[in-house]
Protein backbone atom coordinates (compact mmCIF):
# COMPACT_ATOMS: atom_id res chain seq x y z
CA UNK A 1 0.00 0.00 0.00
CA UNK A 2 0.83 3.88 -0.48
CA UNK A 3 -0.37 6.57 1.22
CA UNK A 4 0.51 10.31 0.17
CA UNK A 5 -0.37 13.07 1.92
CA UNK A 6 0.09 16.81 1.65
CA UNK A 7 2.86 16.35 -1.28
CA UNK A 8 3.84 18.97 -2.74
CA UNK A 9 6.73 19.42 -5.24
CA UNK A 10 7.64 23.06 -6.29
CA UNK A 11 10.28 23.95 -9.57
CA UNK A 12 11.54 27.64 -9.26
CA UNK A 13 8.32 28.66 -7.08
CA UNK A 14 5.98 27.16 -9.67
CA UNK A 15 3.77 24.29 -7.78
CA UNK A 16 4.01 21.62 -9.75
CA UNK A 17 2.38 18.80 -7.32
CA UNK A 18 -0.36 19.31 -4.91
CA UNK A 19 -1.94 16.10 -3.41
CA UNK A 20 -3.99 16.33 -0.42
CA UNK A 21 -4.40 12.65 -0.28
CA UNK A 22 -3.79 9.45 -2.23
CA UNK A 23 -4.37 5.95 -0.87
CA UNK A 24 -2.65 3.23 -3.56
CA UNK A 25 -3.76 -0.15 -2.45
CA UNK A 26 -1.46 -3.54 -3.40
CA UNK A 27 -2.99 -5.83 -6.21
CA UNK A 28 -4.03 -3.20 -8.45
CA UNK A 29 -3.37 -1.22 -11.46
CA UNK A 30 -3.35 2.43 -11.43
CA UNK A 31 -3.47 4.68 -14.63
CA UNK A 32 -2.09 7.87 -14.34
CA UNK A 33 -2.73 10.62 -17.22
CA UNK A 34 -2.84 14.02 -18.21
CA UNK A 35 -1.32 16.93 -20.08
CA UNK A 36 2.37 16.96 -21.04
CA UNK A 37 4.20 18.84 -18.08
CA UNK A 38 1.31 18.08 -16.11
CA UNK A 39 4.01 16.33 -13.26
CA UNK A 40 3.01 12.81 -14.13
CA UNK A 41 6.75 11.72 -14.28
CA UNK A 42 7.60 14.13 -11.40
CA UNK A 43 5.30 12.53 -9.16
CA UNK A 44 6.17 8.75 -10.26
CA UNK A 45 10.22 10.16 -9.66
CA UNK A 46 9.31 11.42 -6.07
CA UNK A 47 7.39 7.95 -4.92
CA UNK A 48 10.22 5.73 -6.35
CA UNK A 49 12.70 8.49 -4.51
CA UNK A 50 14.14 9.86 -7.45
CA UNK A 51 13.24 13.19 -6.56
CA UNK A 52 12.61 14.82 -3.10
CA UNK A 53 9.14 16.41 -2.74
CA UNK A 54 9.26 19.92 -0.91
CA UNK A 55 6.54 19.16 1.79
CA UNK A 56 3.83 16.17 2.91
CA UNK A 57 4.25 12.62 3.96
CA UNK A 58 4.53 9.35 2.16
CA UNK A 59 4.39 5.92 3.29
CA UNK A 60 5.52 3.07 1.01
CA UNK A 61 8.38 0.04 1.36
CA UNK A 62 10.98 1.66 -0.58
CA UNK A 63 12.79 -1.90 -0.61
CA UNK A 64 9.90 -3.24 -2.76
CA UNK A 65 9.92 -0.34 -5.24
CA UNK A 66 10.72 -0.69 -9.30
CA UNK A 67 10.64 2.28 -11.91
CA UNK A 68 10.44 2.02 -15.31
CA UNK A 69 11.51 5.08 -16.13
CA UNK A 70 10.30 7.25 -19.27
CA UNK A 71 13.94 7.70 -20.48
CA UNK A 72 15.96 4.35 -20.52
CA UNK A 73 18.87 4.53 -18.40
CA UNK A 74 21.49 1.48 -19.18
CA UNK A 75 25.06 0.46 -18.43
CA UNK A 76 27.21 0.41 -21.60
CA UNK A 77 27.66 -3.01 -23.04
CA UNK A 78 25.15 -5.91 -24.63
CA UNK A 79 21.34 -6.51 -23.85
CA UNK A 80 22.20 -9.73 -21.77
CA UNK A 81 24.90 -7.55 -19.80
CA UNK A 82 22.10 -5.16 -18.92
CA UNK A 83 19.78 -7.70 -17.63
CA UNK A 84 22.63 -9.70 -15.57
CA UNK A 85 24.87 -6.69 -14.34
CA UNK A 86 21.95 -5.25 -11.79
CA UNK A 87 21.23 -8.62 -10.35
CA UNK A 88 24.88 -9.15 -9.54
CA UNK A 89 25.22 -5.94 -8.32
CA UNK A 90 22.66 -6.65 -5.66
CA UNK A 91 24.14 -9.93 -5.02
CA UNK A 92 20.77 -11.41 -6.53
CA UNK A 93 20.38 -14.37 -8.74
CA UNK A 94 18.83 -14.30 -12.24
CA UNK A 95 18.34 -17.52 -14.12
CA UNK A 96 19.33 -16.88 -18.23
CA UNK A 97 16.82 -19.25 -18.89
CA UNK A 98 14.13 -16.86 -17.60
CA UNK A 99 15.78 -13.49 -19.41
CA UNK A 100 16.22 -15.46 -22.63
CA UNK A 101 12.06 -16.42 -22.11
CA UNK A 102 11.16 -12.78 -21.94
CA UNK A 103 13.66 -11.78 -25.32
CA UNK A 104 11.65 -15.03 -27.08
CA UNK A 105 8.31 -13.57 -25.81
CA UNK A 106 9.29 -10.01 -27.13
CA UNK A 107 10.94 -11.75 -30.49
CA UNK A 108 14.45 -10.05 -29.83
CA UNK A 109 15.96 -12.95 -28.80
CA UNK A 110 18.70 -12.35 -31.54
CA UNK A 111 19.49 -9.39 -30.01
CA UNK A 112 21.46 -10.51 -26.62
CA UNK A 113 24.99 -9.71 -27.58
CA UNK A 114 23.59 -6.93 -29.25
CA UNK A 115 25.12 -3.62 -27.79
CA UNK A 116 21.90 -1.65 -26.04
CA UNK A 117 23.53 1.46 -28.11
CA UNK A 118 22.49 -0.20 -31.85
CA UNK A 119 19.28 -0.87 -30.28
CA UNK A 120 16.03 0.82 -31.64
CA UNK A 121 13.95 3.00 -29.40
CA UNK A 122 10.88 0.66 -29.07
CA UNK A 123 13.64 -2.37 -28.62
CA UNK A 124 15.30 -0.91 -25.78
CA UNK A 125 12.03 0.04 -23.99
CA UNK A 126 11.28 -3.69 -24.36
CA UNK A 127 14.80 -4.59 -22.83
CA UNK A 128 13.81 -2.04 -20.40
CA UNK A 129 10.27 -3.31 -19.71
CA UNK A 130 11.67 -6.82 -19.29
CA UNK A 131 14.67 -5.57 -16.79
CA UNK A 132 11.51 -4.48 -15.10
CA UNK A 133 9.75 -7.35 -14.66
CA UNK A 134 12.65 -9.45 -14.20
CA UNK A 135 13.15 -7.18 -10.59
CA UNK A 136 10.11 -9.27 -9.17
CA UNK A 137 9.10 -5.94 -6.92
CA UNK A 138 6.00 -5.92 -4.83
CA UNK A 139 5.69 -1.98 -6.41
CA UNK A 140 6.27 -1.22 -9.95
CA UNK A 141 6.27 2.16 -11.11
CA UNK A 142 6.07 2.48 -15.13
CA UNK A 143 6.69 5.97 -17.06
CA UNK A 144 4.88 5.61 -20.28
CA UNK A 145 6.37 2.05 -21.16
CA UNK A 146 4.87 0.97 -24.39
CA UNK A 147 4.85 4.79 -25.60
CA UNK A 148 7.74 3.43 -28.15
CA UNK A 149 5.86 -0.22 -28.66
CA UNK A 150 4.38 -1.49 -31.94
CA UNK A 151 0.44 -2.54 -31.11
CA UNK A 152 1.39 -6.62 -30.48
CA UNK A 153 4.19 -5.54 -27.86
CA UNK A 154 2.11 -2.84 -26.29
CA UNK A 155 -0.33 -6.06 -25.97
CA UNK A 156 2.30 -8.42 -24.65
CA UNK A 157 3.52 -5.89 -21.72
CA UNK A 158 -0.39 -5.69 -21.13
CA UNK A 159 -0.82 -8.96 -20.70
CA UNK A 160 2.20 -9.03 -18.44
CA UNK A 161 0.88 -6.18 -16.12
CA UNK A 162 -1.95 -7.77 -15.61
CA UNK A 163 -0.22 -11.13 -14.34
CA UNK A 164 1.89 -9.01 -12.27
CA UNK A 165 -1.44 -7.09 -10.43
CA UNK A 166 -2.78 -11.12 -10.59
CA UNK A 167 0.00 -11.36 -8.21
CA UNK A 168 -0.85 -9.13 -5.65
CA UNK A 169 1.48 -6.31 -6.92
CA UNK A 170 0.76 -2.57 -6.92
CA UNK A 171 1.32 -0.71 -10.81
CA UNK A 172 1.31 2.43 -11.25
CA UNK A 173 1.52 3.40 -14.82
CA UNK A 174 1.69 6.99 -17.12
CA UNK A 175 0.01 6.46 -20.48
CA UNK A 176 -1.30 8.82 -22.80
CA UNK A 177 -3.39 5.95 -24.60
CA UNK A 178 -6.74 6.77 -22.86
CA UNK A 179 -7.64 3.04 -24.31
CA UNK A 180 -4.96 1.12 -22.76
CA UNK A 181 -5.75 2.39 -19.29
CA UNK A 182 -9.51 1.27 -19.88
CA UNK A 183 -8.26 -1.69 -20.61
CA UNK A 184 -6.26 -2.39 -18.13
CA UNK A 185 -7.01 -0.28 -14.61
CA UNK A 186 -9.15 -1.03 -11.76
CA UNK A 187 -8.50 3.09 -10.71
CA UNK A 188 -7.94 5.95 -13.49
CA UNK A 189 -6.23 9.05 -12.23
CA UNK A 190 -5.44 12.61 -13.99
CA UNK A 191 -3.30 15.20 -13.01
CA UNK A 192 -4.97 18.69 -13.36
CA UNK A 193 -3.43 21.69 -11.84
CA UNK A 194 -1.10 19.92 -9.86
CA UNK A 195 -4.02 17.85 -7.96
CA UNK A 196 -4.64 14.00 -8.66
CA UNK A 197 -8.84 13.46 -9.55
CA UNK A 198 -9.65 10.10 -9.97
CA UNK A 199 -11.99 9.31 -12.93
CA UNK A 200 -14.76 7.37 -11.15
CA UNK A 201 -17.85 5.75 -12.47
CA UNK A 202 -17.50 4.13 -15.70
CA UNK A 203 -13.92 4.56 -16.09
CA UNK A 204 -13.22 2.20 -13.25
CA UNK A 205 -12.54 -1.40 -14.60
CA UNK A 206 -15.58 -3.61 -13.23
CA UNK A 207 -14.13 -7.22 -12.69
N1 LIG B 1 14.45 19.83 -12.90
C1 LIG B 1 13.46 20.64 -13.28
N2 LIG B 1 13.54 21.98 -13.15
C2 LIG B 1 12.52 22.78 -13.51
N3 LIG B 1 11.35 22.37 -14.02
C3 LIG B 1 11.21 21.03 -14.19
C4 LIG B 1 12.23 20.10 -13.82
N4 LIG B 1 11.81 18.87 -14.08
C5 LIG B 1 10.56 18.99 -14.58
N5 LIG B 1 10.20 20.28 -14.65
C6 LIG B 1 8.90 20.81 -15.14
O1 LIG B 1 7.89 20.23 -14.35
C7 LIG B 1 6.72 19.96 -15.15
C8 LIG B 1 6.30 18.53 -14.96
O2 LIG B 1 7.22 17.67 -15.61
P1 LIG B 1 6.98 16.10 -15.75
O3 LIG B 1 8.18 15.51 -16.38
O4 LIG B 1 6.56 15.57 -14.44
O5 LIG B 1 5.72 16.08 -16.75
P2 LIG B 1 4.90 14.85 -17.34
O6 LIG B 1 3.49 14.98 -16.86
O7 LIG B 1 5.60 13.59 -17.06
O8 LIG B 1 4.91 15.16 -18.90
P3 LIG B 1 5.09 14.21 -20.20
O9 LIG B 1 3.72 13.68 -20.53
O10 LIG B 1 5.57 15.16 -21.25
O11 LIG B 1 6.09 13.14 -19.89
C9 LIG B 1 7.09 20.36 -16.56
O12 LIG B 1 6.53 21.62 -16.85
C10 LIG B 1 8.60 20.41 -16.56
O13 LIG B 1 9.08 21.36 -17.47
MG1 LIG C 1 6.64 12.23 -18.19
Amino acid sequence: MIKIKNLKKFYDNRLILNIPELILETGKIYSLIGRNGAGKSTLLNILAGILTSDEGKIEIDMNEVILCSQEPMFFKGSVAYNLIEPFKLRDEKIEISKIREFLKIFGISELETSLISTLSGGEKAKVQFIRTVLYNKKIAFLDEPTASLDKKSTALVEDIIVKMKNEGKLILIITHDYEQALRISDAIFEIDEGNILEKRGIYVKKN
